[in-house]
């Protein structure tokens, strides 16, 4: 099988220019071209030589965790605009667990922010772990690198600097996360929750 990129029904943002929505997009769409590559080129390889390119096919394999998590991480993350902004609703199950982890929404908010300001490229991502019934709020280094194994994601804020670098200077980093959370559709966020833990 091969993925192909999704489109996304994206509303006007407030403080992410279409241009910087465009040029993330192509980007996202490089990391479903490259997770197909290399599931295509390790066969091909295998193929070819198994024995000889064994090497070169553990390194490929080794590239994948990237690769795909590039392409997912960025499904997360477009869809959280889809629909146009909509607000959190803090008495939402979802605000009820972000209070009993963080003692508030704004608390919640703040952490997010927290997080955020880890130095690297990466992401900020909240999950929810269904065992543990409780949310986690995590730095993933790259794409792949911390994720939590297994734990269904709630929230994906992308702070690599090409996702802000068209409208926001390295400095402005804060600004960007501002832009992203007042255009976010918490219903998306909310029914991410629903879906996982009633
Ligand atoms: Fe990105």
């Amino acid at each position: 099988m091969t993925y192909t990129a999704r489109t996304f029904n994206l509303p006007e943002l407030k403080g992410l220019s279409a241009d910087q929505i465009a040029v993330h997009l192509a980007l996202y769409e490089g990391y479903v071209k490259h997770t197909n590559l290399i599931m295509e080129k390790i066969e091909k390889l295998k193929e070819q030589d198994a024995e000889g390119n064994t090497y070169l096919i553990n390194e490929l394999r080794r590239r994948f965790g990237f690769e795909f998590d590039g392409m997912r991480m960025h499904e997360y993350y477009f869809e959280q605009f889809e629909g146009g902004t909509e607000a959190a609703d803090s008495a939402s199950p979802l605000g009820d667990a972000a209070t009993e982890k963080y003692g508030g929404w704004d608390q919640f908010i703040a952490h997010i922010k927290e997080v955020a300001g880890t130095r690297g490229i990466g992401w900020v991502v909240v999950y929810f772990d269904p065992k543990g019934r409780t949310l986690h709020t995590a730095w993933v280094s790259d794409h792949e690198l911390g994720q939590l194994s297994g734990l269904p994601i709630m929230l994906a804020l992308d702070l690599w600097e090409h996702a802000y670098m068209r409208d926001y200077k390295p400095a402005e980093k804060m600004s960007y996360v501002d832009a992203f959370l007042s255009n976010l559709n918490w219903k998306v966020v909310e029914s991410r929750f629903l879906g996982e833990a009633v």
